[in-house]
Order: structure tokens, then C-alpha cells, then sequence
């Protein structure tokens, strides 16, 4: 069941969203070379708790950490350890939050200091299809087109798209109904209507799709080694342009996807 939101919801919704949005831009800016990814989810915790918000993936299903942070060829759910993040590296950094009984999800890869050029384009491919999958949501088409959108971008620049995991919609729990697969899945597929928030987050590898689960049983990594990118933004569709809850910014999507 897809849960519309009111726009007494969406008061409570949009600051969620905008410290999800902090705390990410806060941690991101923070990362250095030569920091453990246990530092990083203790700042991640400490930003967190500075803004009066806790971590929406802490304890769910029993995950152990405040944020998930993947390196490199590791996609999504990466556990923080000893790892050392080093210049070159790729960092995928998602923060979920509850603040005002609402969640606010959102991701981005950073590099380390620099990286090489193949995976800065893969970060580039990777962000510019989440805003080719946002133009799509609109109130006329359906999740799918979200979908197409950046499952053809992404093939179009020679990476592939994970399929195991999905955007999916958001709200008072982290994962609501719809699921928001990032390739045409040929399932049928909901109208999307204003008051729905999604969490749209194409995870694209620059290898093979194919990804395995490690033996920690969460993070998933790129079967063949090669890096991963992962973006993420919390999005109300609306009568009119979709509003990216977790970029406050109004900058125009055209804008964005460029
Ligand atoms: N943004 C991811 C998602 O929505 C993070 C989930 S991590 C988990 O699926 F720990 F909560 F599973
Ligand atoms: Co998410």
C-alpha cells in the first residue's frame, strides 16, 4: 500500500529531509585520507545527535551501524571497521535519519582527495542518472519511467545497473511501498501521484551488475572488484516538478542534470 503524504506529513517531512541532508554535506566535507570508516560512523552519530535526529538504519534488521559507507568496489550497506580510507579511494556515504517522525534518506559518493578518471566518471554517470530518474516524477507516468530513465543513462555511458537492490518509498518507516527499481523490471507498475515520497538511488558499477553479499551478511560488493557508485535523494512527487526533499535548494532540475 502506497501512503500519500498530507501536507501536515510533509511539515514534519521536509526538516527531517533537510538534516538528513546536513548531516550527509557534514560527514562527506569531513572525510580525509587516512581516517578508519569507525571514525566516520561515529561522526556520522555525532552530527546526528547535534542536530537532534538518530539513525533510521541503526538496529534495522538488526543493521550495526549509524550510516552505511562502501568503498571503492563495495556497493551498498558497507560496515564501518578499521578500513582506513585512503586518497584514491571512492567513498559511498548514505544517512537515513528520524527527526520529527519522519525519515529522510539520502546518499552521494565522494572521492578521497582525488581518484582516477574512470571513477570519477562513474561518480558523475551515477549522480547525473538520479537526476535523469527524478525529471520522470511526475504525476502522469509511472515508476517505471523513473526506471528507464536511469537505467539508460547509466548503459548509454557503458556501466550497469545493480538490480538486487531498489529505491523504494519513504516516510514514517524507511522502507515503504512502491519499490523503485533503477532498470525495467517488466512488472506492472504504479501511476505515480502527488503526496507519494520516494527515495530514488541508482546503484551503478562500472564492471558487471553482478554483486555478492560478504560475509559480515551486509555489505555487498561488486563481484568483479570493480568500483561502485551509489546517489540518493528523498523526492515528493508533486502536482507540478518534483521536489528533492533532501536538496532544499531550488535550484531547476535541467540545472541539476547537467
Ligand atoms: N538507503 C538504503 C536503503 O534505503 C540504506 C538501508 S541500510 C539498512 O535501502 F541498514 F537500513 F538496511
Ligand atoms: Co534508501
Amino acid at each position: 500500500m502506497i501512503l500519500l503524504k498530507t501536507q501536515r506529513d510533509l511539515e514534519a517531512m521536509r526538516p527531517a529531509c533537510q538534516v538528513a541532508r546536513t548531516v550527509l554535506d557534514e560527514v562527506t566535507g569531513w572525510i580525509a585520507p587516512g581516517m578508519t570508516t569507525r571514525e566516520i560512523d561515529l561522526y556520522a552519530a555525532e552530527r546526528m545527535k547535534a542536530h537532534g535526529a538518530r539513525s533510521a538504519f541503526l538496529g534495522y534488521r538488526k543493521y550495526p551501524c549509524y550510516c552505511c559507507i562502501s568503498v571503492n568496489e563495495e556497493v551498498v550497506h558497507g560496515l564501518a571497521g578499521e578500513r582506513r580510507v585512503q586518497f584514491g579511494d571512492i567513498v559511498s556515504l548514505d544517512v537515513g535519519i528520524f527527526y520529527n517522525g519522519f525519515v529522510g534518506d539520502n546518499a552521494r559518493t565522494i572521492a578521497v582527495g582525488g581518484c582516477d578518471v574512470l571513477a570519477q566518471r562513474l561518480m558523475d554517470v551515477t549522480e547525473c542518472s538520479l537526476y535523469e530518474g527524478i525529471a520522470q516524477a511526475v504525476p502522469g507516468n509511472r515508476v517505471v519511467d523513473i526506471s528507464r530513465a536511469i537505467q539508460r543513462h547509466v548503459e548509454s555511458n557503458g556501466f550497469s545497473v545493480v538490480r538486487e537492490f531498489v529505491g523504494h518509498g519513504v516516510g514514517r518507516s524507511v522502507h515503504e511501498d512502491p519499490q523503485v527499481p533503477n532498470y525495467v523490471d517488466g512488472k506492472t507498475s504504479p501511476k505515480l501521484r502527488p503526496g507519494m515520497t520516494l527515495a530514488i538511488e541508482p546503484m551503478v558499477n562500472a564492471g558487471s551488475s553482478a554483486v555478492e553479499i560478504l560475509k559480515d551478511g551486509w555489505t555487498v560488493v561488486a563481484k568483479d572488484g570493480k568500483p561502485s557508485a551509489h546517489f540518493e535523494h528523498t523526492v515528493l512527487i508533486t502536482e507540478a516538478e518534483p521536489e528533492i526533499l533532501t536538496c532544499p535548494e531550488k535550484m531547476p532540475l535541467r540545472l541539476k542534470a547537467q
